[in-house]
């Protein structure tokens, strides 16, 4: 696996490929890579002959009071573990190398219609930060299809979106989210867990799996969500929203609409601030 630090480096890389005539896939990470990022990379290199990583821990989508600081940066072991999963590139940049006139002065972008709501709303400045950083990627890169996870569903519509809108001739791929055999899903924050909270932490998947069923069995929205956040309460969490929406744009639940659903739980255990969906298809 190569390795490219400046953005020259990483250029002429993928400008021989493409000489080549070779499809270049880019899967855009914060490192601390786990299960779920190197399905990721199998997935682009089933679809690609180039697989490009990226490793950048993105200042601009932390707000002042988040982990930033925290979030755990593990570049070696990143980069021993890309080797392994076959990825060709390993782009880690440093700040000043994704925004020159520094991350408070960057020029960003926003996405309407998908951000407004749920994370963003709990998260304000977010997905600007989300959207402006995976930009300035697909810029850089120029990849012919850009990789993203679904346990992060909300910033998968806002890239789709920021893609239609700016008419980026690039392929978005959603890739299933890898859970714990509990059913937790893979996270870099998993770690952030004591051994007792990992084990509670799987309550999340499963209150979406019954918020499925309640759905499916015709039990209305409301009572649905209702129910799911008591459970998580009981259980000590604190919840920031637990929602059944729809699934192509977050928009509210249609009353008796059972298709195209998606359920969706952001809580809090101990610091710890935890996110899952899933899709509901009565
Ligand atoms: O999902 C992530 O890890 C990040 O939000 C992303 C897409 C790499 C942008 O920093």
């Amino acid at each position: 696996m190569q390795r490219a630090d400046s953005v020259s480096e990483l250029r002429a890389t993928v400008a021989e490929w493409r000489r080549a005539g070779l499809r270049v896939g880019l899967v855009p990470t914060m490192g601390n890579l786990h299960a779920g990022h190197f399905s990721l990379v199998s997935a682009a290199r089933e679809c690609c002959d180039r697989v490009v990583a990226s490793v950048f821990v993105n200042p601009t989508q932390f707000g002042p009071n988040e982990d930033f600081s925290r979030y755990p940066r593990t570049l070696d072991a990143d980069a021993q573990g890309l080797a392994g999963q076959g990825c060709d590139l390993l782009f880690a940049p440093a700040v000043e190398a994704m925004y020159p006139f520094g991350p408070g002065a960057a020029t960003q972008v926003e996405v309407k219609g998908v951000t407004e709501t749920l994370e963003g709303a709990f998260r304000p400045g977010h997905f600007a930060g989300v959207a402006t950083v995976v930009l300035r990627l697909l810029n850089l890169v120029q990849p012919d299809v850009a990789l993203f996870g679904r346990k992060d569903y909300q910033q998968l519509l806002t890239i789709r979106r920021l893609v239609t809108d700016l008419g980026l001739p690039i392929t978005i791929v959603d890739v299933p989210t890898v859970r714990e055999a509990s059913g937790l899903a893979m996270s870099s924050r998993n770690q952030y867990l004591g051994a007792d909270e990992r084990e509670q932490a799987a309550l999340i998947y499963a209150t979406l799996q019954r918020m499925r069923a309640g759905i499916v069995d015709g039990e209305p929205v409301e009572a649905v969500e209702r129910a799911a956040t008591v459970a998580l309460e009981a259980a000590g969490f604190r919840v920031d929203y637990v929602a059944v929406r729809q699934a192509d744009d977050l928009a509210p639940a249609v009353a008796g609409r059972r298709e195209g659903l998606i359920g969706l739980i952001a809580a809090r255990l101990g610091t710890t601030r935890l996110i899952d969906n899933l899709a509901i298809d009565g």
